[in-house]
């Protein structure tokens, strides 16, 4: 049976380090409370005007080259993010451009911190209708540009890092691949986790109201998405195993979405599984949305936390709402 085969990953962090003592000369927080409530320690900025498509130059580069293929061999570009570089073109035919790819399809993915998995599920499709061989998907964010750094958007601002992270997908007739994806949404909760401006509903778009209002900050219900995050992210893995009669004891590695090491350690333990089967690494980046996902899974395969032929269940959750799984096997 034909499947989709992660042929090579590579991911690319700003040089940056930004301590959580580095944030509280800005704004009042402590670096106790922020580990004590999310486990982070230190994450990456940006310098200067680098945009989320510069940052996946070098992690397109390095998932290309650890497949063994050439640029020229990449044929769809999928790119997600939830700041991308300009508010259109999209990122992914900004990257194209980059890479030296002129023609191929480039499609953006707006699904925030599910948008690797949405993704991953897009490149799935393409691959097993055999309309394309070797696609490159890449997360990337560029949060520090639209952080509030003051005591009014410190709940949010803690949370987030730059980074980015790639992967190609192509056909395999070999016992592994993806097994399965599973995505949802509630847009009920669309206020709970946004950027309200600029607003294609308002005239204008944006005012200078808007932003003293600090209305083109992210802004989050903390509580709410907490709570969401723990029931959601244990139902979809669920339903990931169930519908390829797996269970919880054929899991190797769970690569949770980097939003809060409290969340991803309460999901382990809902879902039995030990603390060494799953993977965090937000002590050090921080949340990179569309980029944590394949950052994580990138560095747990460097470590040799996850290993070829291991069952690898990835888990996401976050704004839209959206959360979403997908079954590996490496
Ligand atoms: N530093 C210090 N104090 C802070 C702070 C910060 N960075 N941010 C908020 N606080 C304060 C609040 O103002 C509040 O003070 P008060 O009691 O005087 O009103 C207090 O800390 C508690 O705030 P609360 O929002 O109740 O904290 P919490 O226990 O819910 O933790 C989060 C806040 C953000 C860590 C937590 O809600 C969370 O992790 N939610 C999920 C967020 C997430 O993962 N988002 C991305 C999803 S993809």
């Amino acid at each position: 049976m034909l499947r989709t085969a992660i042929l090579g990953l590579g991911h690319y962090l700003p040089e940056r380090v930004v301590t959580n003592d580095d944030l509280a000369k800005m704004f009042t927080t402590s670096d106790e409370w922020i580990q004590q409530r999310t486990g982070i320690v230190t994450r990456r900025y940006v310098d200067g005007d680098v945009g989320v498509s510069d940052l996946a130059v070098p992690a397109a580069q390095r998932a290309v080259e650890a497949a063994g293929l050439k640029m020229s061999d990449i044929e769809f570009i999928i790119f997600a993010t939830l700041s991308p570089d300009y508010q259109f073109p999209g990122s992914a035919c900004l990257l194209q451009d980059k890479l030296g790819l002129p023609g191929i399809g480039a499609l953006d993915v707006r699904n925030q911190c599910t948008g690797f998995l949405y993704g991953l599920s897009i490149a799935d499709a393409f691959v097993k209708t055999g309309m394309y061989k070797r696609i490159l998907l890449v997360g990337a964010e560029v949060h520090s540009s639209a952080l509030e750094f003051s005591d009014r958007g410190r709940d949010v601002t803690v949370l987030f890092g730059d980074g980015a992270a790639a992967t190609v997908f192509g056909p395999t007739d070999e016992d592994r691949g993806i097994l399965s994806t599973h995505l949802h949404a509630d847009g009920r909760y669309a206020k709970d986790l946004w950027i309200e401006i600029p607003a294609s509903c308002y005239q204008p778009r944006m005012t200078k109201e808007h932003m003293d209002e600090g209305r083109h900050y992210p802004r989050m219900n903390g509580r709410k998405v907490f709570k969401m995050a723990v029931e959601t992210m244990p139902q979809v893995v669920h339903e990931a195993l169930a519908a390829n009669g797996l269970t919880i004891n054929d899991v190797d590695l769970l690569v949770p979405h980097q939003a809060n090491l409290r969340i991803n350690e309460f999901v382990g333990r809902e879902l039995g599984l030990p603390p060494e089967k799953v993977y965090h690494n937000i002590q050090r980046y921080g949340n990179t949305t569309a980029a944590s996902i394949p950052l994580a899974l990138n560095e747990a395969i460097q470590e040799g936390r996850a290993k070829k032929g291991d069952i690898i269940v990835l888990a996401a959750f976050g704004s839209g709402f959206t959360w979403a799984s997908s079954v590996l096997k490496l």
